[in-house]
């Protein structure tokens, strides 16, 4: 993956930390964080000084589980009779946020599970077949198809954003403290387990976000798949409070379950998704854009390119001149807001096989062009995207000889992070499956 670099946004407690969250993130990735451990601990810090909605006795999980699944129904029952009446989209405005947001929440997509890697080294223990069954399916058992690192891959390349976005700092954290807790996990033990118990109940985010994204004609099988993989009755959600009852030693069940509950409350530090979904400005970021683009334009027009007595090469050579460049174009009559894209020359401009721009935004950029110059006008018009890559199953893999522990320990090795969606992460679990025994039928 490559990486650019990144705004470095200290706010609040939580990342007034050195090195920056991104630095962390991509050294925990790599396997070079030696840190990591201490910096957790400063994070369960921050999260003790955080409410929480668990029960205080963790003999009603389940039910508290129930409950939560009950609670977000009603609630998305309600957003729908509201849809239904005609009340707009509660999360995209248009399809550019909806992408903004998709680039955003990246980094922690990028390590569905991590957080639950070490489980793997307990597989000879029953009590943690739930965790790793998890951990497995997020994994897609070694079946590119079903990886969920790599159906959101797949997504984001779809949607034209294969790289890695330019993100604020913050972005890194929950995939930090995923990561950080897939590589502690034996140490910290109940935090790690009070984190998959808060984020593998679904939140009444991810049904709306699945909606809106089909709306959108954005192919959602990410989130509808945790839709139905993270349910309460048996999936994720269930495996979650299970794992707290399996796990809590008798003697010292109190002091575990305040651990529990500090992990749970891991899945707070940061922004929320529905605020973050909130922080998208669509003229901030379409001139964002531009700005980056600026400098790699600036000698390519043609001093016949005029636009208000200036030529395009000057407008573009100007720190800052983009939102004046903006209004240049509207002065002009190239822009035409609040009509329909297609009526307007500059998005002939950019848009299509023959425009004389083409290639020069991406699908992301051409997104915040259309839906800026829209701006209010309402489209029907559907994007319909291409369906599901046909990716081919890899073939069955030679047989390991043995399963020896050593052979078991480089297989988990080559399953952390997000190595676990490359080729060899791939070919690794499915035979960690094979050898500790544990292969299953796999939703998908
Ligand atoms: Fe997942
Ligand atoms: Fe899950």
């Amino acid at each position: 993956m490559t990486v650019t670099t990144c705004k470095t946004a200290v706010k609040g407690k939580a990342l007034a930390t050195v090195p920056s969250l991104h630095a962390r993130y991509h050294e925990l990735l790599e396997g070079r964080d030696t840190s990591s451990a201490a910096w957790l601990n400063e994070q369960l810090a921050h999260a003790r000084r955080l409410p929480d909605d668990l029960p205080a006795d963790p003999a009603q999980l389940q039910a508290w589980s129930a409950q939560h699944a009950a609670q977000v129904a009603e609630a998305y029952a309600a957003y729908l009779q509201q849809r239904r009446q005609g009340a707009p989209r509660r999360y995209f405005a248009n399809r550019a946020q909806a992408l903004w947001f998709l680039q955003q929440v990246a980094p922690t997509k990028a390590v569905d599970g991590a957080w639950l890697h070490s489980t793997l080294r307990h597989w000879g223990d029953p009590r943690f077949h739930g965790l790793i069954r998890t951990y497995l399916e997020e994994l897609g058992s070694g079946d590119p198809r079903c990886n969920h690192v790599l159906i959101y891959q797949r997504l984001m390349s779809r949607i034209g954003c294969p790289g890695q976005a330019e993100l604020e700092d913050e972005r890194y954290l929950q995939g930090a403290i995923q990561l950080a807790l897939g590589q502690h996990g034996d140490a910290f033990l109940a935090e790690m387990i009070g984190y998959n118990l808060g984020y593998e109940q679904p939140p009444l985010h991810l049904l709306i976000t699945t909606y809106e994204l089909a709306e959108l004609g954005i192919d959602g099988q990410y989130f509808q798949l945790h839709v139905t993989i993270d349910n309460a009755a048996s999936g994720h959600a269930h495996l979650s409070t299970q794992a707290v009852r399996q796990l809590c030693p008798a003697h010292d069940q109190h002091a575990f379950y305040e651990r529990v509950r500090l992990g749970y409350r891991l899945n707070d530090l940061g922004v929320d998704t529905p605020s973050l979904i909130s922080r998208f400005d669509l003229e901030a970021e379409l001139l964002r854009a531009l700005e980056h683009k600026r400098n790699f334009g600036q000698f390519m027009h043609s001093d016949h390119c005029r636009l208000q007595q200036r030529t395009v090469n000057q407008w573009l050579a100007e720190p800052g001149a983009m939102p004046a460049f903006l209004q240049a174009l509207q002065a002009q009559g190239w822009i035409r807001r609040g009509e329909q894209p297609a009526q307007s020359r500059w998005w002939a401009l950019i848009e299509g096989p023959s425009a004389p721009m083409y290639g020069v935004f991406d699908a992301y950029e051409k997104q915040l062009w259309h839906d800026w110059i829209a701006s209010g006008w309402q489209t029907r018009v559907r994007r319909v995207m291409p369906g599901s890559w046909d990716v081919p199953v890899q073939p069955e893999d030679a047989p390991l000889g043995r399963s020896q522990d050593e052979n078991i320990d480089a297989l988990i090795e080559k399953m952390a992070g997000n190595r676990h969606a490359a080729p060899e992460g791939l070919i690794a679990t499915r035979a960690y499956l094979r050898a500790t025994g544990l292969i299953q039928e796999q939703p998908c």
